[in-house]
């Protein structure tokens, strides 16, 4: 199963598969490694101490591999269950590669799987996720953002009969929801509190000038095919933790309230994953910590307070009563594209295959859906997609995108080249989205 072009390798100068395996990664790897020295700074015990300093020996092995373009060796069994599927893939496919000439999409995965063999080795620090502190701490700079959400939707929802009222309300939730993907933490490395406030204005008027930068728009299709459901089932394939999912939660709440949806399904990631990626933990901190119970901001007005914690015990109730439902199947956390969805997860496949829609939020989930190869840029999105769009039993699904990567698909093929010309960049610089949709196959 695979498209008739080629996948991005870091060996292409002029993708940004480039930049990534040779400088990106590198530097999130040195962050990482601080974040566990700080960490060793705060523990007292010597066998617990002595066993992260293995753990850093092994980071700092794998920052030698890729700065030496080591070949890509087998993941060391470390009983996660995932191993067999990680080993066969390489085995399969990639025998010989190094970082650079692997499939750049399968060379990145398998450094964030690399990481995660740093510490299940270990016997302490198994669990260890080096980006949970940053996630935790952008948040914590979100409070503006955060707390214009919680004035607005905390309350219950008054939902409107009004179809068109109803549509103007989803088309902005839609849109928080896709810009809430511009916060990921592996391209803003050293974020000012200023910077993060830009990124996440949540306004009408600042909602209505960001559409034109939707350069594949099938807001209005997704909007009337979705009003158009009573009682059905949303599926979201997250990506990023903080204040990302804070939006995705605020959307599938109002998805509820509506009646449209009886039931959403999340799924995270079982390990800690490109940067800022939910894992359970992070899903668990968001509701219990951050909106619930935690002291995060420290400053914020009782009343600011109040509309977050009851809009956090909403959350909750709905995860009580099994109408938010968090899912993390290891293939996530694979290598694969989701071409390979159906053929090396069919009990995947079929649980999708349930959903009225699935969102999959973010750039590297569409990398994903694409093949993360040189798509032309007017392909359609089914075309994309492969046997997630026409496979038997495909869900209608939904690509909320901020552009980060090189793969485009789904625009006409004069805006790319007037941007290629006009705005180099443009496609990794996250100012520009899509939001595409495809019907499905489910006959
Ligand atoms: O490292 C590359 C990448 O996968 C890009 O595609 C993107 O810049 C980033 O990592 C992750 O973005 P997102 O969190 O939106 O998937
Ligand atoms: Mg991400």
């Amino acid at each position: 199963n695979q498209p008739p072009w080629p996948a991005y390798r870091g060996y292409h100068e002029y993708s940004f598969a480039h930049a990534t395996m040779g400088v990106r990664l590198p530097t999130i790897l040195a962050k990482a490694i601080n974040d566990v020295y700080q960490t060793l700074n705060q523990e007292y015990d010597e066998g617990r101490v002595l066993d992260l300093l293995d753990c850093v020996e092994r980071m700092q092995q794998l920052m030698d591999d890729l700065h030496g373009n080591a070949k890509l060796r087998p993941i060391v069994d470390d009983g996660a269950g995932d191993v067999a599927l990680w080993n066969k893939e390489i085995a399969k496919f990639f025998r010989g590669k190094d970082f650079m000439n692997a499939p750049w999409l399968f060379a990145e995965a398998y450094k964030y799987r690399r990481l995660r063999e740093c510490f299940s080795l270990s016997k302490y620090w198994v669990e260890y996720d080096v980006f949970f502190r940053q996630k935790c701490d952008t948040f914590s700079r979100s409070a503006q953002a955060v707390f214009e959400l919680a004035a607005r939707f905390s309350e219950p929802q008054q939902i409107q009969s009004s179809t068109e009222k109803n549509k103007l309300i989803f088309l902005e939730l839609t849109q928080i929801c896709l810009w809430g993907n511009s916060t990921d933490l592996s391209l803003l490395i050293d974020m000012t509190e200023e910077d993060i406030k830009n990124l996440q204005s949540t306004g009408g008027e600042h909602l209505a000038a960001t559409e034109k930068n939707i350069l594949g728009n099938d807001l209005h299709k997704l909007a009337d095919y979705v009003l158009t459901l009573k009682g059905g089932r949303v599926d979201f394939v997250l990506d990023n933790a903080g204040f990302e999912l804070y939006c995705d939660l605020v959307y599938a709440d109002w998805l509820i309230q509506a009646g449209i949806c009886s039931q959403i399904v999340f799924h995270g990631k079982r390990i800690p994953w490109f940067v800022s990626d939910v894992t359970r933990k992070d899903w668990d901190w968001i509701l219990n910590t951050a909106c619930l119970h935690g002291h995060l901001f420290e400053d914020a007005p009782e009343e600011d307070m109040h509309q977050l914690r009851a809009m956090g015990r909403r959350w909750k109730q709905y995860e009580k009563e099994g109408k938010w439902k968090y899912e993390q199947h290891p293939f996530w956390c694979t290598g694969f594209s989701f071409w390979d969805l159906n053929n090396e997860a069919p009990d995947l496949f079929q649980y999708l295959s349930e959903s009225d829609l699935v969102i999959f939020k973010g750039d590297l989930n569409h990398r994903k859906l694409t093949y993360d190869c040189h798509f032309p840029i007017q392909s359609t999105f089914p075309n994309a997609i492969g046997p997630m769009a026409s496979d038997p039993g495909a869900p209608p699904v939904c690509s909320l995108r901020t552009i980060k990567s090189d793969v485009v698909v789904g625009i006409p093929e004069e805006v790319g080249a007037r941007l290629d010309e006009e705005e180099p960049g443009w496609k990794i610089s996250g100012k520009y989205a899509v939001v595409l949709l495809s019907a499905g196959n489910k006959g």
